[in-house]
């Protein structure tokens, strides 16, 4: 576990690393990549074994029988979660945007409201609108540079239109573990307005040190007839390019529904994915992000002082996630201004606070998921470019 290692992504069709130039005019040969939401880190030997495996083999047919897949996530989810997931409630799709795409367009009409938290990740939005469906924007309440709910307000704007609920948990950005309270009070909120619950887990494993996440099953099993969880190793392990998700369906009838849409979509397992994955649900995998989240809490705490070091501006204390909320409105600057420093000046690719949806408008998101010696360079390079604020 060499998590200083600096591994060249550039000219690998990577989208963090090669579509930066094109996306924010960065120039990939001195500029720093920190947006899209992968790492900069091979995953576990483990992973990497069950890939070398199958290329050995070299014959790359339909896949069949996921029974050790489905014991190697029973068998995770016991151990790092304390869920106890039923193997038939589990279906395979290609990565959690599909998955929530599929919920979308399972469990909603045209028309219809969906329900985000914001500012949240910026799929959702995208799945929702493109599906016909309406966004519907609660906003999260920033309370001294950390999210927290605001059900009063959020109860008010329902209009009985809205039939679902996407929850981010942890929640990206911003970093926000929630709590088992807070958890309930979401599904309370889900039961008031009758909206079906889809919990996004994505980020489950990278908690920091300290904190817990909680499954939304454990802290609502009352309403396991409204929702449905999506948990990935892609996020965990580094595997994103292998598309693959799943999506949990406690309930009988959901499932029946679902199901259906699997068949009309044509929606089957990717082979590299599900080898890849049951693979990582392993001892040496558990062991594997142990070491990951430390090295990942060592990174947050250098941003963290370096940004804090410069006036005005305020990144938010991660409790998940390797993704930095940095708001920029304490400098006084608009939106193209600070951006400007930040991909102009100090070359580094950040994702707009704005396409995160409302409340977003005055922050970047940098990815710190990437050898400290990135993290520290692009530090000084923000504190060079907001200089005169010093
Ligand atoms: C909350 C959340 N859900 C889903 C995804 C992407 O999932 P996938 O790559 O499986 O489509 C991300 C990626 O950053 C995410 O943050």
């Amino acid at each position: 576990m060499d998590f200083d290692r600096i591994i060249d992504r550039r000219g690998t069709h990577s989208v963090k690393w090669d579509m930066m130039e094109a996306t924010f005019g960065v120039k990939a040969d001195d500029g720093i990549a920190m947006w899209v939401a992968d790492m900069d880190f091979p995953p576990p030997a483990c992973v990497q074994r069950a890939v070398e495996k199958m290329a050995a083999h070299g014959v790359y047919g339909y896949f069949g029988d996921d029974r050790p897949y489905l014991e190697a996530i029973q068998w995770w989810m016991q151990a790092r979660h304390g869920w106890a997931v039923d193997p038939k409630w589990v279906f395979t799709t290609h990565g959690l945007v599909n998955g929530t795409s599929m919920c979308v367009d399972a469990f909603t009409k045209a028309g219809d409201g969906v329900v985000l938290m914001t500012p949240v990740y910026h799929a959702f939005a995208r799945v929702i609108k493109a599906a016909g469906r309406e966004v519907v924007e609660c906003r999260l309440k920033d309370e001294g540079g950390r999210y927290v709910l605001d059900i009063g307000a959020w109860d008010a704007q329902m209009t009985g239109r809205e039939t679902m609920l996407i929850l981010c948990s942890p929640h990206n950005p911003g970093g926000r573990v929630w709590s088992a309270e807070e958890l309930r009070a979401i599904a309370d909120f889900c039961k008031r307005h009758d909206l079906l619950l889809v919990s996004d887990e994505i980020h489950h494993d990278l908690v920091y040190p300290g904190q817990k996440h909680v499954v939304m099953a454990n802290a609502a099993p009352d309403c396991l007839d409204r929702m449905i969880l999506m948990t990935a190793t892609t996020k965990t392990f580094n595997i994103a390019g292998c598309h693959s998700g799943n999506v949990i369906i406690p309930d009988e009838k959901l499932r029946a529904i679902f199901a259906g849409r699997m068949m009309a979509m044509g929606v089957s397992p990717n082979s590299f994915g599900i080898h890849m994955a049951t693979a990582a649900y392993s001892p040496e995998g558990a062991a594997w992000v142990d070491g990951l989240m430390a090295y990942l809490d060592g990174n947050r705490q250098v941003f963290d002082r370096g940004i804090a070091a410069i006036p005005g501006l305020q990144s938010m204390r991660l409790e998940a996630t390797y993704l930095a909320w940095v708001d920029f409105a304490g400098t006084g600057m608009a939106a193209p201004e600070f951006i400007a420093r930040v991909e102009k000046d100090a070359r580094i690719a950040a994702n707009h606070g704005v396409s995160f949806g409302a409340g977003g408008e005055t922050f970047l998101r940098f990815n710190l998921a990437t050898p400290r010696a990135h993290v520290s360079e692009a530090v000084q390079r923000l504190q060079k470019a907001f200089a005169d604020l010093q």
